[in-house]
């Protein structure tokens, strides 16, 4: 796992610059029951972590998820020398100053000055919010998303008793704006439209400056779930089309970014922010408790979770002061790699003879399967949806053999249909596929590798 010890080193140092601001309390006796078998159990609570998929390797190359920054690590694990909670300034003090500004950032990064916004304990609270603000504003109205966008706004829409609808995707995953618009003209019942700033299965990225043209025609709000993708909005290296939306995302009501997905933070940092600071209002709640004990802003006071880790806020502070969200700056550089990565080892398999692959790398999501080849039948060569799907799952069990960790996705046959020869027997509408999140920057000194791991299975 290549543990730097230097970095435990910064954060002995750091722990005392941290206990020397309460030097001048009266020393006590801390009871701490059990120090004495502390170090047996931490070991064995080590073996225990031993069974994991090696996240930290540029072969895990699966599912969404990247090593937090050690920056942040340490952050985090200082902070819970006191564990702060934000959800109040009697609790977190220091820690909700940190979230303010390390919010503010990312708020500008959006190009937004003046909003509201604050950090949740991930994607799913973070697009509850949005959208719980969102159906308050737009009583009755429906919520709509493309049949890409994450399973979680149909379920935070059946918490909230919105009404939801899925909108048909185009070739590329992203919404299909026919069908939004033929939808949107047929009645005048829809309160939010969700834009997906990448999406979870493929990385693709909605139109949204078509969208804000037609939310111009028919009223509604919009609510940009940039939880995976939103801090491409910083990456000098995307299509056209691509920059082009996240260039308006400015213009959306509300955004949702993860920073515990690219954000290098641990898990349990998500953030929402909407554009009309105002909507404040409407978290307002009468406590029967004395949480707040001051006039200035308590973070509980504008947001839907109460008790929240202070500690989230002390690691992305300490990140974003070590890597500033900046364009061409060394944090942007790391998504880049991550894009080329997808587009490296994208551009490998569509040039063999091995592989299959749905449409260009939006992001750093890449989606191959097994190329049928009838000229040449071996026991693997698959003739139809369906064995094309089994033998992605068999490739999937044999990579990991190899010690190359993918993901599965099963995805709608049509996104394949560029590179899917009219022999292949169409008996299934979705395909197993195999998923790769490229979202380490090492991965890009690592396409060769796990391509020829890939041709070799
Ligand atoms: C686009 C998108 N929205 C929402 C979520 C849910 O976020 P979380 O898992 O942090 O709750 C995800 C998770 O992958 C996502 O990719």
């Amino acid at each position: 796992m290549q543990i730097d010890h230097k970095s435990l080193a910064a954060l002995i140092d750091a722990a005392k610059t941290l206990d020397a601001g309460f030097a001048n309390l009266p020393p006590f006796d801390a009871q701490t029951p059990g120090a004495a078998r502390l170090t047996e159990i931490l070991n064995e609570t080590a073996s225990r972590l031993q069974d994991n998929y090696p996240y930290f390797h540029p072969l895990y190359a699966g599912q969404m998820l990247k090593p937090p920054h050690p920056v942040a690590r340490l952050a985090y694990a200082l902070a819970m020398f006191i564990n702060p909670n934000n959800h109040a300034l009697d609790g977190g003090r220091a820690t909700s100053a940190l979230e303010k500004e390390a919010v503010a950032e990312i708020a500008a990064m959006f190009g937004w000055k003046n909003f509201l916004g604050h950090l949740t304990g991930g994607g799913t609270m973070a697009n509850l919010e949005a959208l719980w603000i969102a159906g308050q504003l737009a009583p009755g109205k429906k919520v709509l998303a493309s049949e890409q966008a994450h399973y979680t706004h149909h379920r935070i829409s059946s918490v909230l008793q919105l009404e939801f609808e899925s909108i048909p995707v185009d070739k590329h995953a992203r919404i299909d704006l026919n069908a939004l618009e033929k939808r949107l003209a047929a009645k005048n019942d829809v309160g939010t439209v969700v834009v997906t700033m990448g999406t979870t299965a493929t990385g693709s990225v909605d139109p949204l400056p078509e969208i804000l043209k037609l939310r111009d025609r028919y009223n509604f709000r919009i609510h940009a779930d940039a939880a995976y993708g939103g801090y491409f909005t910083l990456a000098q290296n995307l299509a056209p089309q691509t920059a082009a939306a996240f260039a308006k995302i400015a213009e959306a009501d509300s955004i949702v970014i993860d920073p515990h997905k690219h954000g290098l933070q641990p898990y349990g940092c998500g953030c929402v922010l909407f554009r009309d600071p105002s909507v404040g209002r409407l978290y307002k709640h009468d406590s029967p408790y004395t949480y707040f004990s001051s006039a200035e802003l308590h973070l509980g006071e504008i947001s839907l979770e109460c008790s929240r880790p202070g500690a989230a806020a002390a690691a992305l502070w300490a990140t974003q002061k070590l890597l500033p969200l900046k364009k061409g700056g060394e944090f942007a550089n790391g998504l880049e790699q991550g894009r080329e990565a997808a587009q490296a080892l994208y551009k490998n398999l569509r040039t063999d003879d091995t592989f299959l692959v749905a449409f260009e790398p939006e992001l750093d999501i890449i989606l191959f399967a097994p190329k049928p080849n009838p000229k040449s039948p071996s026991p693997f060569a698959p003739t139809s949806i369906s064995e094309i799907s089994t033998r992605s799952r068999q490739i999937f069990e044999a990579a990991a053999k190899k010690n190359l960790h993918l993901a599965l996705a099963e995805l709608p046959v049509a996104f394949f249909e560029k590179t899917l020869p009219p022999t292949v027997q169409r008996d299934h509408p979705t395909l197993t596929a195999l998923r790769s999140v490229l979202m380490k920057p090492e991965h890009a000194a690592w396409t060769d590798k796990i391509h020829s791991i890939l041709t070799s299975l």
